[in-house]
């Protein structure tokens, strides 16, 4: 039986980054997975190869859109889809491999299999029972579907099958307007695919705020996806040559149907719990089928912790990183944190869309005065340069105190751009202090400067 000061259950990034940052504190560390390689949903089946194929594609649509403007002549490329598939494997093996390597310049042990908690301070992976005073459990998520609906990963596919598809599809249709649909929305129609997102709300991306949403829906319609919103899909059916889908709007309760030769259902994913042992240990759950967890991330059994998708609170890699980083410090005795007011979301359509902080909906229902400070890509001399001046920089500043509430992006590399905002209120800042830093000229980033300006005296390019 081996024993460590901390087991790690999961190697996706909350808790490969977890395992790291215990070791580097000086704990005895080992990380428990089941899939062949390390990195998890995001890795394997997620984040990375889906930005691997929005890269592609977008390198595709630049060429037959934008080169000739540019004085680049000649024939857009083709696509060759089974090499793309293999670019995107290939990115996927050098960032898997790469956490092999983290681990052992760390001395992470890496145990392979899938782990089940037989007591506190127990871990068994197959026929070997492992010790540890801690246990971190970093399981992530699957996706989930609709009552009805099975996902079979051929025609009715989640984001995993929906990655590695045979071919392109003639008709998709995306059950969900959430990011995941949007971004392999965005992926197939770029090659070809008529695509139909059916939305349940009466706007895409819940929760963004709703100029940015509508900004996103207005673009990505020119894009040519189609929409239909406010409406439940009741059920998908399997025909012999295509894939009928049908949805009630919810208006008007009228009955539709689309066909589709494959669907993604996007609507959400669920806490990946099973076979952890966690009802026999007695670990509290929340009604939504995540772990409870106090404010140090602990769960309600003492030495069992937990972080990432499994606990509550936006499902992204880097707010799970941030939390096994914060639990390693835990657990070392120091103090973990994690400032979950400004956690970034992106998504990886082109034009990007970033956020961080509070959205206009929510500073008005919380009565907190705001001013908005805006400015268009279309006044940033970079972004002209490049063909991508869509899109612009809104920033949310306390009316009183200046303060940085929120800010919301859409534009060329917004993704980046957030980092700046992410950056300023961390550190408590006001609008004033962005605008007061000088910013590269010409770089996209003046438009962040810009927006800061426009809660002040006025942007200088608008
Ligand atoms: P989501 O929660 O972002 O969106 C799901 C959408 O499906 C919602 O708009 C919801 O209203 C809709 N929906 C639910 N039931 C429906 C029904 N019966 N008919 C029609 N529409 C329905 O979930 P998504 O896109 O599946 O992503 C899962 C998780 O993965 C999210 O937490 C997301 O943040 C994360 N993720 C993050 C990425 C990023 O940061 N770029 C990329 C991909 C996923």
């Amino acid at each position: 039986m081996a024993s460590y000061d901390v087991i790690v259950i999961g190697g996706g990034p909350g808790g490969y980054v977890c395992a790291i940052r215990c070791a580097q504190l000086g704990l005895r560390t080992a990380c428990i997975e089941g899939r062949k390689t390390l990195g998890g949903t995001c890795l394997n089946v997620g984040c990375i190869p889906s930005k691997a194929l929005l890269h592609a594609t977008h390198q595709l649509h630049e060429a037959e859109h934008n080169f000739a403007a540019m004085g680049l002549k000649g024939k857009a490329p083709s696509v060759d889809w089974p090499a793309m598939q293999a670019f995107k494997a290939g990115v996927v093996e050098q960032n898997t491999k790469g956490i092999d390597f983290l681990f052992k310049k760390n001395k992470v042990e890496r145990i392979e299999g899938w782990a089940r908690i037989e007591a506190p301070g127990k871990v068994r992976v197959g026929d070997d029972l492992h010790e540890a005073a801690n246990i971190v459990i970093a399981t992530g998520s699957v996706p989930a579907s609709l009552p009805g609906i099975t996902i079979d990963e051929e025609t009715i596919v989640s984001s995993t099958g929906a990655l590695s598809l045979p071919k392109v599809p003639r008709r998709l249709v995306v059950v969900g307007a959430g990011v995941i649909g949007l971004e392999l929305g965005s992926v197939y129609r770029r090659l070809g695919a008529e695509v139909t997102v059916i939305e349940y709300l009466d706007r895409i991306t819940p929760g963004m705020d709703l100029e940015l949403s509508k900004t996103l829906q207005r673009t990505l319609k020119k894009q040519g996806l189609s929409f239909v919103l406010g409406a439940a899909v009741q059920g998908v059916e399997k025909l012999k040559t295509k894939t009928k889908v049908t949805y009630k709007l919810r208006k008007t309760d009228a009955e539709h149907t689309v066909d589709a030769d494959v669907v993604l259902v996007a609507t959400g994913r669920r806490p990946y719990v099973e076979g952890l042992g966690l009802e026999a240990l007695g670990v509290e759950m929340l009604p939504r089928g995540q772990i409870r967890v106090d404010a140090n991330r602990q769960t309600s059994v003492p030495g069992i912790w937990a972080i990432g998708d499994v606990v509550p609170g936006p499902m992204l890699a880097h707010k799970a990183e941030d939390e096994g980083m914060a639990v390693a410090e835990s657990i070392a005795g120091q103090k973990g944190h994690v400032n979950y007011d400004v956690i970034p979301s992106v998504i990886y359509t082109s034009p990007e869309v970033a956020s961080v902080g509070r959205t206009e909906e929510e500073l008005k229902e919380a009565g907190i005065s705001y001013k908005v400070g805006k400015f268009s890509f279309m006044g940033n001399g970079r972004a002209k340069s490049m063909l991508a001046a869509e899109g612009f920089v809104k920033i949310l500043a306390n009316a009183e105190t200046d303060r940085i509430l929120g800010v919301h992006m859409i534009g060329p590399s917004v993704g980046e751009l957030i980092q700046e905002a992410c950056v300023a209120m961390e550190f408590g800042a006001a609008a004033e202090d962005l605008a007061r830093t000088c910013h590269a000229h010409p770089t996209l980033s003046e438009a962040v400067r810009e927006a800061a300006l426009a809660c002040g005296d006025g942007a200088i390019h608008a």
